[in-house]
């Protein structure tokens, strides 16, 4: 009885140990490098679609031909579903215990994708829809690089997200590249 009785005093100072010293270490089964190595990866790779997200909206606006209906629409899908998919990407890094970048001073560190200059002249619509075809391209690279990461370390909702995304773009790019064949 009174070895029970100490059990469950030492328990329950353990515990208030335990909330008295605020937000425990992340423990979800990764090491801390291999979370900082995936939220490295996922944060550059947050940083190629925001800018890629931006392009599309950017020729959303500005594209201009006898194209213009199909594309005007066509991109607006596109950057649509990209903005949505920003978010968990960067949610995903929080939860691995990171900040997200948020900044275009980050993106523009980050990214491996040139970020648009003004388009003055530049609008005719195959010169954009070659430029999307290639972003799409420079995301996929960076989404297989970090997918392999995350495989490597076990951590399956870092790949999941990724093999989803890379599914995405793969077949915006074909899409993309077929109005110019
Ligand atoms: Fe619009």
């Amino acid at each position: 009885m009174a070895t029970r009785k100490t059990t469950r005093k030492s328990v329950s100072s353990n515990r208030a140990a335990a909330d008295a010293a605020g937000a425990p270490a992340i423990d979800i089964g990764l090491s801390d490098a291999q979370r900082r190595q995936i939220a490295d990866g996922l944060s550059r790779f947050l940083a190629d679609a925001y800018t890629l997200y931006l392009m599309t909206h950017n020729f959303h606006w500005n594209v201009t031909g006898p194209m213009f209906n199909t594309l005007h629409v066509m991109f607006e899908t596109q950057y649509t579903e990209q903005w949505t998919a920003l978010d968990e990407v960067a949610e995903r890094i929080r939860a691995l215990g990171f900040s997200a970048p948020g900044s275009y001073a980050q993106f523009a560190r980050l990214s491996s994708i040139e970020e648009e200059g003004p388009l003055e002249d530049n609008t005719d619509w195959r010169g954009m829809v070659r430029r999307l075809t290639l972003g799409n391209e420079a995301v996929c690279r960076t989404a297989r690089k970090v997918l392999k990461t995350a495989d490597d370390a076990g951590d399956d909702p870092s790949v999941d997200l990724l093999t989803q995304r890379l599914q995405i773009h793969e077949k915006y790019a074909w899409m993309l590249r077929s109005l110019l064949q």
